[in-house]
């Protein structure tokens, strides 16, 4: 079928749009905003969770997207999704002229930079610290230094690890008492300091246990152990709010298009809730009956990387600046679910 779909940058309309296509339907689509201008964007990480959901967001808008990751070709999930045939560009982001000369050929209107180091646990490891920090931190200053060559918007995707997670008031995006408590934490945080003290034109978007189709992340894993078994473990004492990328990747596009500058917090909206009250969610919607025991985290047994208690995210700069929200992370979940076929 032919389908005309209006309100395509919305939610609804996008997810309406992504489903036509998948279904094989012609689709021409209309967003509402019928001057906005048509962007060339440089998304870096796009065969991990965040920068795939990005790039289709980006391009099923209008967008000319070029996706990067250090993967000599594309090889994350093969979907079918616009981020699998795009253009993509293999840049090791630690290589500081590779990055300067592939993003002054490219001159992108705005850079979303998701490419990191994202193994918590391994960066503890000795020998992975200078590595960390190079991806992490100087990876970053790299394409600050080139956005900031081509006059270039950035936005740099951060972490709740920023912050020491003490106490249980809700991190605001403008607070600046950081005390990272892992290696991992020390190195976004070092890379939102190379963003902010290089450019003007940033945006710094701080963001929490992440979901999303192309990866491994805390749902699948919880999934697969808890048809091995009938009971599992999970912490109630570190409390904060899941981000499904899909979801996500809707408000960074909303937000590239803009000019409202600054950092913000985005997670799904939805509440606060423990690593525990997340797995029994998904468990009952998944309908598993593995029991799931709350155990704090000292009981849990030592990670190699401290995490924080409190990862609360105040989200309501989003609202203040005039942007949509996340829908709700129960309804994330019931949508990842559905997507996923775990
Ligand atoms: N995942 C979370 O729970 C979480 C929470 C808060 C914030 N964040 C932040 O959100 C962003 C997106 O996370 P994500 O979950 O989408 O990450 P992800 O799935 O791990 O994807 C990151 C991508 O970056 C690539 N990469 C690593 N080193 C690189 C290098 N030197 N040059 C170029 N690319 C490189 C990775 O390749 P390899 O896989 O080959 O290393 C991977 O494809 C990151 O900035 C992360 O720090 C994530």
């Amino acid at each position: 079928m032919r389908i005309f779909i209006t309100g395509v940058t919305g939610q609804l309309g996008y997810d309406v749009l992504i489903e036509a296509v998948k279904r094989g339907h012609q689709v021409i689509g209309s967003g509402g905003r019928e001057n906005k201008e048509i962007m060339k964007l440089f998304v870096t990480g796009v065969c991990g969770q965040l920068g795939h959901d990005v790039v289709n967001n980006a391009t099923n808008r209008g967008h000319e997207c070029i996706g990067s990751d250090i993967q000599d070709a594309y090889s994350g999930v093969a979907d079918g999704s616009a981020v699998t045939s795009a253009p993509y560009v293999q840049l090791d982001i630690t290589d500081r002229d590779a990055v300067a000369a592939t993003i002054e050929r490219i001159h992108p209107d705005a850079i979303i930079h998701c490419a990191a180091w994202t193994a918590v646990d391994a960066a503890e490891d000795e020998e992975n610290r200078t590595r960390v920090d190079a991806i992490n931190h100087l990876g970053t200053q790299h394409i600050a230094e080139a956005a900031k060559t081509t006059g270039s918007k950035m936005m740099y995707i951060s972490t709740d690890y920023v912050f020491d997670g003490k106490g249980e008031r809700p991190w605001q995006p403008d607070d600046k008492n950081y005390a990272p408590i892992n290696v991992y934490g020390q190195s976004k945080l070092d890379g939102e300091l190379a963003v902010s003290s290089t450019l003007d034109k940033y945006f710094i978007v701080r963001i929490a246990w992440v979901f999303g189709l192309n990866g491994k992340n805390f749902i699948k894993t919880m999934i697969n152990v808890g048809k091995a078994h009938d009971t599992v473990r999970v912490v109630n004492d570190q409390i904060g709010t899941p981000t499904y990328t899909l979801d996500l990747a809707r408000l960074l596009v909303d937000m590239i298009e803009t000019e409202k500058y600054g950092y913000y917090h985005a997670t799904n909206e939805g509440g606060y809730i423990s690593w525990y009250d997340f797995c029994c969610e998904f468990y009952k919607q998944y309908g598993l009956n593995t029991s799931v025991i709350p155990v704090s985290t000292a009981e849990y047994g030592l990670s190699k990387a401290a995490r924080p208690e409190n990862s609360r995210l105040d989200k309501s700069m989003l609202v203040a600046s005039g942007f949509t929200p996340l829908p709700t992370w129960q309804d994330a979940v019931r949508r990842y679910l559905q997507e996923a076929k775990l």
